[in-house]
């Protein structure tokens, strides 16, 4: 059953700063940020699937109510051979897809890639086991970094990028993510995005504040990251979690917040961090489109819209591309 599971790594195209680097350019000095990549070692993938298991986190929910009312068209539509799909987690909804290839007697291989190998292989496991015709070739890397490693088998892909993830990328990071993704596409291939929309505000607060505290234990962890690479001693009972609407840039930012005036010593980077009461690290935004805005995105990094999804109230879109050849 194994051999149905592969696994490897796929280097950098472009230099990517590591985490000492990235700490160094983020939180020595203020405005502090760091990129949400480390949210994801173990722990922090665990509780990124608890928080889409949440009340409030509805984006996968109506992700998943999308997809598996529209599988049967976009695969009919598609007849991927294979499936690649960027920041896979646990690719639980990746299921409404698989589904109905099983239906169609199988075919398709799955290429999920991301950071978290501990997570590829736990979901690449459960699939082979799950979908017998199935094979998983895990791609561990970093999807920012360029993807001209990433394998380009024979046959029609379908790409996949879902739960909104486009939406943690900077303007310029999500132009050139699409254009990378656009230039790995031949005629016959198709990339589905999933992407978050502008709603009202409360519902969105509360979906980044659940109040089991999932939402909260996961931005913490990326303290204990950086205490366990880098021997930190940041004292998480002294960090808060915060979400906002920032409705300027229609954005949801997510701060750790210090709540007392402290010294933070990073000892891998001989460095020790000063925050004053009050003082953020900004961890993520996660930015919310209207569906003009998406279809420029997309337009401008040479696709052509075949499809646009979404549910009655409007929550999401998933938007099925082709590349403009
Ligand atoms: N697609 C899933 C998971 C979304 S969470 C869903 O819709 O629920 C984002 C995923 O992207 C995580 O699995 C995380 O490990 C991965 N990820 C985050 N930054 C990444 C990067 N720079 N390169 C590759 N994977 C990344
Ligand atoms: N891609 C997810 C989103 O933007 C990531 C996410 C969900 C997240 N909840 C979070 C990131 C809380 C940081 C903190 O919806």
């Amino acid at each position: 059953m194994l051999s149905r599971l592969t696994s490897q790594k796929i280097p950098p195209l472009r230099p990517v700063p590591c985490l000492s680097e990235d700490a160094l350019a983020g939180l020595v000095r203020a405005p502090r940020s760091m990129p949400p990549k480390y949210f994801y070692d173990d722990r922090g993938s665990q509780l990124f699937d608890a928080i889409c298991e949440t009340p409030e986190y509805y984006p996968t929910r109506t992700e998943d109510a999308l997809l598996a009312h529209y599988a049967g068209e976009i695969i009919d539509q598609v007849r991927p051979k294979h499936i690649v799909e960027f920041g896979s987690g646990a690719a639980r909804k990746t299921r409404q897809l698989l589904d109905v290839c099983d239906e169609l007697g199988g075919a398709a291989a799955y290429w999920p890639f991301d950071v978290c190998e501990s997570m590829l292989l736990e979901s690449g496991r459960r699939l082979v086991r799950d979908y017998e015709w199935l094979t998983v070739n895990a791609l561990v890397g970093d999807y920012l970094a360029g993807l001209q490693h990433v394998p380009r088998p024979p046959g029609s892909c379908l790409y996949l990028f879902l739960g909104g993830t486009i939406g943690n990328f900077s303007e310029t990071q999500a132009q050139r993510f699409l254009h990378d993704v656009r230039a790995q596409m031949s005629a016959d291939d198709h990339l589905l995005l999933g992407a978050d929309r502008i709603k009202d505000v409360a519902v969105l607060n509360a979906a980044y504040n659940d109040r089991q505290g999932v939402t909260a234990a996961f931005n913490l962890n990326l303290l204990e990251v950086l205490n366990r690479e880098l021997d930190g001693d940041f004292h998480l009972p002294q960090f808060e979690h915060q979400a906002l609407f920032n409705a300027d840039d229609s954005q949801m930012e997510m701060y750790l917040v210090s709540s007392c005036n402290q010294s933070v010593t990073l000892k891998a980077l001989q460095k020790t961090l000063d925050f004053h009461a009050g003082e953020k690290i900004l961890t993520e935004i996660s930015r919310k489109f209207t569906p003009e805005r998406l279809n420029t995105l997309l337009t401008d990094a040479g696709f052509n819209v075949v499809q646009h999804l979404q549910p009655a109230n409007g929550y999401f879109s998933l938007m099925l591309a082709k590349p403009v050849i």
